[in-house]
């Protein structure tokens, strides 16, 4: 990796317009102190607006993606700080949290090894997530002693129907890669030695979408959940006309090539963006 956070703790590089962030405690299985909080939102600052950063991918270095939040430093050192500390700890971990759920590129969490509690917050902020088969996915807070909060719980459900999450969330046990991709809390899983570049593929077909419709679209999936029919209609016909805000020539551009030039098929992949941007 080529630099590294204040504290060392995450670690990145942009390579071909993807940002692979690490997760960089290895030693500690990348369990999210304060401190790793604190550094992940600095290094998701400095990347979110690079025009050289395309899409972000969210990987662990060493055994684990990452396993939850650091019981000693996250929970018993700030809890001994009396409310306050628990409340600045929970703020920084759900603020990038959050941050990342609304990043303004493409997202996908790269789970390399064990993905536990905490760690379900920034998987589910995550666009897209793509686990080795050999990674262990849990909801571990039972095992000692407390709910599944950060999130977690709330992400067990909208990943996972009632039964499976209602069971993971009581029995504290672990599930695989493979499971996870059945269950629905990752989009596929594959053996870890090809995991990298099954995530590369997919970016680099990320990269070739128009950036403003990929924001759009990554948002509305996100809303749309919540609305009735109506007023998802109503938000996607605003939301696409804020889109051509930013970019009103990308669409007319895609229309032009496959109408008039017939250079290529909207049903079989993207437009070449760089006609567009060679007219900009
Ligand atoms: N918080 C604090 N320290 C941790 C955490 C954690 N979540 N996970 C691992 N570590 C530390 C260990 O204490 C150990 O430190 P040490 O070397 O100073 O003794 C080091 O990381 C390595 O951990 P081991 O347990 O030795 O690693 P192993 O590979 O044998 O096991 C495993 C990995 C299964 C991930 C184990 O470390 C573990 O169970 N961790 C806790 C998982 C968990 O329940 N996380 C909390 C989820 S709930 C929540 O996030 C709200």
């Amino acid at each position: 990796m080529a630099e590294t956070s204040s504290n060392g703790v995450v670690a990145y590089e942009v390579v071909d317009r993807i940002a692979w962030v690490k997760f960089n405690r290895p030693d500690k299985r990348n369990a999210m102190s304060p401190t790793l909080n604190r550094d992940m939102m600095e290094v998701l600052d400095a990347l979110e607006f690079r025009d050289d950063v395309g899409v972000l991918v969210l990987s662990g270095e060493g055994a684990a993606w990452t396993a939850g939040m650091d019981l000693k430093e996250y929970f018993r050192e700030t809890e001994a700080d009396g409310l306050k500390g628990t409340r600045k700890a929970q703020r920084e971990s759900y603020g990038w949290w959050r941050r990342l759920r609304w990043y303004q590129k493409p997202t996908i969490a790269m789970v390399n090894g064990w993905c536990f509690g905490g760690g379900y917050g920034p998987l589910f902020a995550c666009d897209l997530a793509f686990a080795a088969e050999e990674a262990k996915f849990g909801l571990s807070e039972i095992n000692w002693g407390i709910l599944p909060g950060g999130g977690a719980t709330k992400v067990a459900v909208e990943l996972l129907p009632f039964r499976k999450a209602m069971y993971h969330a009581m029995m504290g046990e672990n599930i695989d890669g493979k499971t996870a991709a059945e269950w629905g809390l990752v989009n596929e899983a594959v053996p870890l030695a090809r995991l990298k570049d099954r995530v590369a593929e997919v970016a680099s077909v990320l990269l070739q979408k128009n950036p403003v419709a990929l924001k759009a679209t990554k948002d509305a999936v996100r809303r749309v959940s919540l609305m009735s029919y109506e007023d998802a209609e109503d938000y996607l016909v605003r939301a696409q006309e804020a889109a051509n805000s930013y970019d009103n020539e990308g669409r007319k551009e895609g229309i032009r090539q496959f109408i008039d030039e017939k250079s290529y098929k909207p049903g079989l992949g993207a437009y070449d963006l760089s006609k567009q941007q060679a007219k900009s």
